[in-house]
């Protein structure tokens, strides 16, 4: 039976305040490379991983809402973390996957991953870049597109606003919306990111929220009619900001809420009157509820990125170990576009 030593990323406790990377270990375990005879599991070598914002409340002492949902399953000390992402076949005891396949879903932030195939697909690349599936064709990906399509129904000519919008959700958001012949502002946390928004990702404007003293203002001047879809990334006083310029039936998607992950103190609670006399319907949503939109959704996305409607933003580091300072940037706006880790060569 080969062995091999097989990496992975850990926290050493619960992290309930501002992370840092001596929050994480690099741990080392042996591993098995053949599966047990009988046994339906899938070894799997892990190619390109995603970062993703979420983990952190995986990490802390459960919340209240952490136990209200069974989505974002707490994390615990020394335990391997899962994490979406492609990987390629070593052996399997499960009659659908071979030897060799490359798949996508669930494996985690190691070098090696076991899976029982629940939330695992085997993927035909077409033609792609393998990390393509992971972001823009991957969950990222859905979620802009189902949040975008499903919870904002969008109508050509609208006025869309996106916050995090050099991030990758809301870059895709910003694309989408273009490519429907929306009005569109992102915002971001940088001059450079700003530039990109209008210059590569033809958004019609985008400002730099740390600049800003005043939000409420600045989306007065970015949308002198209004805005109809605002797809929040970030929660806190931009949600309440948005709130006071959104237009009389305006459709707000509650995707994330970044700026509260570190910092529950900054929640604010919009302007509930303007909601209810401007009828904004404010819906949250997960991605893995619009499973159903996947195909529909690859095809599309696939074709507007060969015709170019939509410019792939990636943001890659290599290696094991650069999984916490990866995830840690998420937080300090270091990434541009998807943030994945490439772990091995294919
Ligand atoms: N509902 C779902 O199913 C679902 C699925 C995936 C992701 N999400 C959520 O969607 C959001 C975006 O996720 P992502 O994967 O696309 O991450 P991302 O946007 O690629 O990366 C996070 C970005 O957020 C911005 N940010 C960090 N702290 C901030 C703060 N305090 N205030 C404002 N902006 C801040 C940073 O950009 P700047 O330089 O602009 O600050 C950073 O680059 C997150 O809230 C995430 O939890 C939800």
């Amino acid at each position: 039976m080969e062995e091999v030593t097989n990496k992975y990323i850990a926290i050493k406790a619960k992290v309930d305040g501002i992370p840092k990377e001596s929050d994480f270990e690099v741990k080392t375990e042996q591993f098995s490379l053949s599966v047990k005879p009988g046994s339906n599991d899938i070894i799997i070598k892990n190619l390109y991983v995603s970062i993703d914002p979420y983990q952190i409340n995986r990490m802390k002492t459960a919340s209240a809402s952490q136990k209200t949902s069974n989505y974002a399953v707490a994390i615990a000390p020394g335990e391997v973390i899962d994490a979406y992402g492609v990987g390629k076949v070593v052996a399997s005891g499960n009659p659908q996957f071979e030897k060799g396949d490359y798949v996508v879903g669930m494996i985690s932030w190691g070098e090696y991953s076991i899976s029982q195939g629940l939330i695992l697909s085997k993927l035909d690349p077409m033609g792609l870049p393998l990390s393509y599936h992971v972001g823009v064709l991957g969950f990222s990906g859905l979620t802009a597109y189902a949040g975008f399509f499903e919870v904002c129904k969008p109508k050509k000519g609208e006025k869309v606003f996106v916050s995090a919008a050099s991030g990758s959700v809301g870059n895709l958001v910003g694309q989408y919306a273009k490519s429907l012949g929306c009005y569109v502002v992102g915002c971001a946390g940088s001059t450079k990111k700003v530039e990109l928004l209008k210059e590569t990702l033809g958004f019609d404007e985008a400002f730099n929220y740390k600049e800003e003293t005043d939000l409420h203002s600045t989306l007065e001047r970015y949308f002198p009619e209004g805005i109809d879809i605002y797809f929040d990334n970030v929660g806190a006083e931009m949600l309440d900001a948005a709130v006071s310029n959104m237009n009389l039936y305006g459709r707000i998607a509650v995707c994330g809420v970044i700026s509260e992950y570190l910092d529950a103190g900054k929640r604010a609670a919009p302007d509930m009157l303007s909601v209810i006399y401007k009828r904004i319907n404010i819906r949250g949503f997960l991605a893995g509820d619009y499973m159903n939109l996947f195909p529909e959704f690859v095809s599309t996305t696939v074709d507007h990125i060969q015709t170019g409607k939509i410019h792939v933003l990636e943001d890659v580091s290599s290696g094991i170990e650069s999984i916490p300072s990866a995830f840690l940037g998420l937080f300090s706006g270091s990434n541009v576009g998807k943030k994945i880790v490439k772990l091995s060569d294919e």
